[in-house]
């Protein structure tokens, strides 16, 4: 049975993809090209100097190193005063009440985010004293698909892989789901979350009896 669910956060407890995209648009217009909602796709659950390298790619720039981390800052710095005003109305539907549902029957529950500023977001909604663990951008080496922040997140809540579940919106998350071997929900539409042993468009749509039914089954 499952006995711990790791969550990423952004796009599957929050509504932080719009921020990411607002800012990594307006980088795009300084830098002179569009940025489309369909371009921003691609940068969902991928780190942010590896978001950026796409970025460039669509408006087909070259930049040297020095330059790339000075862009990187301007964009995390429109991020972050955007964040900075979050509260708890930027939950997404059914997710507060399916972390309580889970302490409530003794899973442990542990973040898996690929974001440096996770820990300005769970404060800032209030959920940070749900989590058994953090494992966040800053406690990382290599990005997703890499399973690294999945497997530590188990390490720490002392729970194997095949008794894990992760919660994850983008196709490299499911991925670094899957090589942790864990069971993973997709959230979002099953065509972008195909690997997933089960897709729901949000958390409102799961409980943990539906959790242990798709599990077992
Ligand atoms: C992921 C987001 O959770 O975190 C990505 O899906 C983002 O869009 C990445 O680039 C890194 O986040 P941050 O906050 O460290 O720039
Ligand atoms: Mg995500």
């Amino acid at each position: 049975s499952i006995k711990a669910c790791l969550f990423d956060l952004d796009g599957v407890l929050v509504d932080t993809a719009k921020y990411h995209y607002l800012a990594w648009k307006r980088l795009a217009e300084e830098l002179g090209f569009d940025f489309t909602e369909h371009d921003n796709e691609r940068l969902k659950g991928v780190s942010r100097m590896a978001s950026l390298d796409i970025l460039l790619s669509i408006g087909g720039i070259e930049l040297d190193e020095s330059k790339k981390q000075e862009l990187a800052e301007r964009k995390n710095d429109w991020y972050f005063e955007m964040i900075s005003k979050m509260d708890e109305s930027e939950i997404l539907p059914g997710a507060l009440e399916f972390l309580k549902e889970c302490r409530e029957n003794g899973l442990k529950v542990a973040l898996g985010s690929a974001s440096k500023n996770a820990m300005t977001i769970l404060n800032n909604t209030g959920i940070t004293p749900y989590f058994d663990a953090i494992i966040d951008g800053t406690r990382t080496t290599s990005a997703k698909p890499d399973p690294e922040v999945f497997t530590l997140g188990a390490t720490e809540v002392g729970v194997s892989p095949e008794q894990c579940v992760v919660f994850e919106d983008a196709e490299a998350g499911v991925e670094a789901a899957r090589r942790a071997g864990m069971h993973c929900v997709g959230i979002g539409s099953p065509e972008n979350l195909a690997k997933a042993d089960f897709v729901v468009s949000s958390l409102a749509d799961m409980t943990v009896s539906r959790l242990n039914d798709i599990v077992v089954s």
